[in-house]
């Protein structure tokens, strides 16, 4: 394959409208497959700045095997202060490059991919541990902006539907933007905002936190009493003490212990990885059971395999339409000796 095409937003979100539970059969077969061997995910990358210290920009390369068939990498900006001058936080693109050649063949449009595999896979997780024990009826957002609204879509996308759903967050704006998303969605449940953390945790049964937060700023284990499913997407937000407390799971130990994540710290203070149950695919595959009595922490580090597979989804929904948008010549050197 020695053509190149590019995939906009545009075209990204049209493939992917109204395919949550294809989108989550995806990432459960892609962490199968990781799970089994049948990928490369090293250490993300993580560029950082000392001029713009809570800027970075994160590469993802990896390489997934089986049908997907593919390699490539995700690069992905994290620049905070755009939500205040009014674009999203996050920004990215992800190359597909052929599995024969290595040539890119594709470079689409992310932040959606990224947004959408990271949903699908809080979702998956959801679903896998709340088995057991009663479903959750009450949901409390913690930080509410674009991966809030996406793991709320993709829940009710795949058939979840609240009583109560509780909503939290440092920007009275953000609250806001998010309970009108709420509304304008249709789903059921009747909404609450929590100016108290506290009141948000103590009141839902599951919790999805997806912050910002560069340090733990939750740490009374006493919010978690009444063992909720904790729904970790933004990784930092939890002190040591309440993952210690808690049953958890990750996607990957290696890559979730690691750049100072939540889990990474009770690490750091205990000197082993005792408190790690298992991996989502462990679960999943019955190989570890979930305690019923006890906090559970799902921490999903978020792998590239899994933009991979969306992306891949992507390209050939885009392909099949005949939608590609080749850029001519792209590779254009193509005869060794001229
Ligand atoms: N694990 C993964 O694979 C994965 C993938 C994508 C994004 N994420 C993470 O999800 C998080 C959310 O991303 P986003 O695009 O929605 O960001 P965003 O900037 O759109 O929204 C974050 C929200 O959190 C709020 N917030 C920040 N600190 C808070 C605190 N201490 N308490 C309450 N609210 C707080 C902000 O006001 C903002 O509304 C980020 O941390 C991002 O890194 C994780």
């Amino acid at each position: 394959m020695t053509t190149f095409s590019v995939i906009s937003g545009a075209e990204v979100q049209h493939a992917l409208q109204d395919r949550h539970q294809e989108v989550v059969a995806l990432v459960d077969a892609a962490y199968q497959a990781h799970s089994g061997g049948d990928s490369v995910n090293p250490p993300s990358y993580f560029l950082r700045f000392p001029d713009r210290p809570s800027s970075r920009i994160i590469a993802l390369p990896a390489s997934i095997g089986g049908e997907v068939g593919v390699d490539g990498l995700k690069w992905i900006s994290s620049f905070p202060e755009n939500v205040a001058a009014g674009i999203p936080r996050a920004s990215a693109v992800l190359i597909l490059n052929d599995h024969d050649t290595g040539y890119p063949f594709a470079c689409l449009e992310s932040s959606i991919i990224s947004a959408t595999r990271t949903a699908a896979m809080a979702t998956l997780g959801a679903e896998w541990l709340s088995r057991g024990r009663r479903r959750p009826r009450r949901v409390g957002f913690f930080g509410t902006g674009l991966i809030a609204r996406y793991v709320h879509t993709f829940l009710t996308g795949t058939g979840w539907s609240f009583d109560e759903v509780g909503v939290h967050d440092l920007s009275a704006d953000s609250a806001t933007g998010f309970c009108g998303y709420l509304d304008r969605s249709g789903a059921s449940g009747r909404v609450t905002v929590h100016d108290d953390p506290e009141q948000l945790i103590r009141s839902s049964d599951m919790v999805v936190f997806a912050t910002i937060a560069g340090e733990p700023h939750v740490s009374d284990r006493s919010w978690f009493e009444h063992n909720p499913l904790v729904l970790h997407v933004s990784l930092r937000d939890l002190a040591p003490e309440i993952v210690l407390s808690s049953t958890n799971v990750v996607d990957d130990v290696e890559h979730c212990l690691k750049a100072n994540t939540s889990p990474h710290l009770a690490e750091q203070l205990t000197g082993n990885r005792d408190f790690v149950l298992g991996t989502l695919d462990d679960v999943m595959g019955g190989r570890v059971t979930i305690p019923p009595d006890r906090p559970v922490v799902f921490s999903p580090f978020g792998l590239g395999v899994l933009d991979l597979a969306v992306g891949k989804y992507v390209y050939d929904r885009v392909a099949a339409n005949g939608g590609l948008h080749v850029v001519d010549d792209f590779f254009h050197e193509m005869h060794r000796y001229g």
